[in-house]
């Protein structure tokens, strides 16, 4: 098969690198040039062509879409997390799913830490505060916490979660952790049960990827557990805490340190994560292993 002959559905403008090499190297769809109403439609008339799908952690090949795309042969994810894919269907179907795992960890890992010193220093407040002209007018500002020597409680001790362990390790972080499975860390304290993880942490960090078992992971029992002095670190999805909870306990409160979904987005990831997916698509075509395949 021809590379140019493989139809790529690109479901979100989720990269200009990716999106004009999947121009260049294959027959790339745009979803959205079409509007909303109109998608059914668009299906329709180009489902034969379309055999790839390319989506990410907010835009992915669920049920609905692969019911649509009957030649569809394989999902190349643009994210690490494959929650929005529906795995199930794709299996059945013997369609191919790809991801973008290790070139984003460090990033992921980076932001984590960097958003519990945020959160303990207060650096976003303190931003505030300089910009408001209080500090010029005052010149003195509230004490914050010290993020060295922390204990910090990781849920899930995969590849972000260790890369945030071994991180936090170098500010004398006591590393604590819960997952399904004990593993065999001598240095880091397992604990059988979330709650348990947030009763003995003073910082909790949601680090695994969200499925039936992690979603909700974080609720009001644990919240309360975490104390108010805790910091509760999302890297993972907004359905890993139980967000109305969390919401109720949480949101209003002014140390709150809000960002996008940006935890790999670095010039040096996302193209990497590009590269990641074009070569899966490109070894699909040429019948080679997938690169990262996850199913
Ligand atoms: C992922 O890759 O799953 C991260 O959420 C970044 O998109």
């Amino acid at each position: 098969m021809a590379m140019e002959s493989l139809g790529v559905l690109l479901l979100h403008p989720m990269n200009a690198y990716l999106e004009q090499e999947l121009d260049r190297r294959f027959r790339l769809f745009r979803f959205w040039d079409s509007p909303p109403d109109g998608r059914a439609e668009f299906l329709r008339a180009n489902a034969s062509a379309i055999r790839a799908v390319v989506g990410n952690a907010g835009y992915n090949a669920d049920a609905a879409l692969i019911d649509a795309l009957p030649s569809l042969e394989i999902v190349a994810s643009f994210s690490v997390g494959i929650d929005r894919v529906d795995l199930p269907k794709c299996r059945e179907r013997g369609i191919r799913v790809t991801n973008t795992p290790d070139v984003l960890t460090d990033d992921v890992a980076d932001l984590a830490v960097g958003l519990a010193i945020a959160a303990l220093r207060k650096i976003p407040q303190a931003d505030r505060y300089v910009r408001a002209g209080l500090w010029k007018a005052k010149g003195d500002y509230t004490l914050t916490a010290r993020f060295s020597g922390k204990r910090v409680g990781i849920i899930g001790l995969g590849r972000i979660g260790l890369a945030i362990a071994t991180r936090v390790e170098a500010f004398d972080c006591p590393v604590n952790y819960y997952q399904r499975t004990k593993k065999d860390y001598p240095n880091y304290t397992y604990y059988p049960s979330v709650v348990e993880l947030a009763a003995n942490s003073d910082i909790l960090v949601v680090a695994c990827p969200l499925n039936e078992q992690t979603r909700h992971i974080v609720n009001r029992e644990v919240i309360e557990v975490l104390g108010p002095k805790g910091v509760l670190i999302n890297i993972g999805r907004g359905p890993h805490v139980d967000e109305p909870e969390l919401v109720s306990a949480l949101f209003a409160l002014d140390n709150v340190v809000l960002v996008p979904h940006v935890g790999s987005g670095t010039h040096e990831t996302r193209q990497a994560m590009a590269d990641l997916v074009l070569g899966n698509l490109e070894a699909h075509v040429l019948k080679k292993p997938l690169l990262t395949p996850v199913v």
